[in-house]
């Protein structure tokens, strides 16, 4: 099956006072990416449910949820309540089973996804990822924009991918943090569906154009 690379641009580097306008920007996105964080997670605090709530119903993009937050099991089932397409928690966060709140995000109506920081093995996840719908992939460590794309962490893409291909796991493969025009073509040749960026979006003069840019480069670089 071909694969075709899509773009989730994170709104952490769009303007906070004009939300709307900036998803109205991004139209032509795959997903936006909302990175919430509690400042317990992760040292950085950004936005939570309210919030999360009203870019809900204006958004024209399904909403990535993805949360950087302690407990998640208390937190991330209400994200899938107020209509979030895909819903992530960190692996590093959960105290119980992370099947349980799998169950839960997709009863409320929502994918449910699993994010790994950079120093988080896979292998300790495979039989929980089973359960899961989309895997988020850290190519930096969680917590702010515009940080340096962590090569490393493509051995992890390789071997998602390749479980992917082969059946063991039905799962979107998503990385993000450093995504860019000098990083995606790796990043899409060791396996990634799903790009996250902020800043290569973002900060570009024409984000829809950024995306488009983004979006082709990716797919030159599997095209057989
Ligand atoms: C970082 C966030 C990312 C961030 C990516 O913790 O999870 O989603 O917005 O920003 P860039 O693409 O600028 O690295
Ligand atoms: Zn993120």
């Amino acid at each position: 099956m071909p694969r075709h690379p899509m773009i989730a641009p994170s709104l952490l580097s769009a303007d906070f006072a004009r939300l709307a306008e900036e998803t109205a920007r991004i139209a032509d996105a795959d997903w936006v990416h909302v990175d919430v964080m509690d400042a317990h997670f992760v040292p950085n605090l950004t936005l939570g449910e309210p919030v999360v709530k009203a870019i809900q119903a204006v958004s024209p993009v399904p909403l990535d949820c993805h949360l950087m937050i302690t407990d998640p099991e208390r937190w991330a089932p209400a994200y899938a309540e107020l209509g979030a397409h895909n819903v992530t928690v960190h692996a590093e966060a959960c105290t119980g089973d992370p099947r349980d709140l799998a169950k839960d995000l997709r009863a409320a109506g929502a994918k449910a996804g699993l994010a790994l920081k950079p120093g988080t093995p896979l292998e300790d996840y495979l039989e929980v990822l089973r359960d899961f719908d989309t895997l988020l992939v850290m190519s930096v460590e969680p917590g702010f924009g515009g940080q340096s794309f962590m090569p490393e962490v493509l051995g992890k893409v390789r071997e998602a991918r390749r479980l992917v291909d082969t059946g063991h796991l039905d799962l979107l493969v998503e990385i993000d943090g450093g995504i860019n025009a000098d990083t995606i073509e790796a990043a899409a040749e060791a396996g990634v569906d799903m790009f996250v960026a902020g800043s290569a979006v973002y900060g570009a003069a024409d984000p829809g154009a950024a995306i488009a840019g983004l979006r082709a480069q990716a797919a030159r670089a599997i095209a057989p």
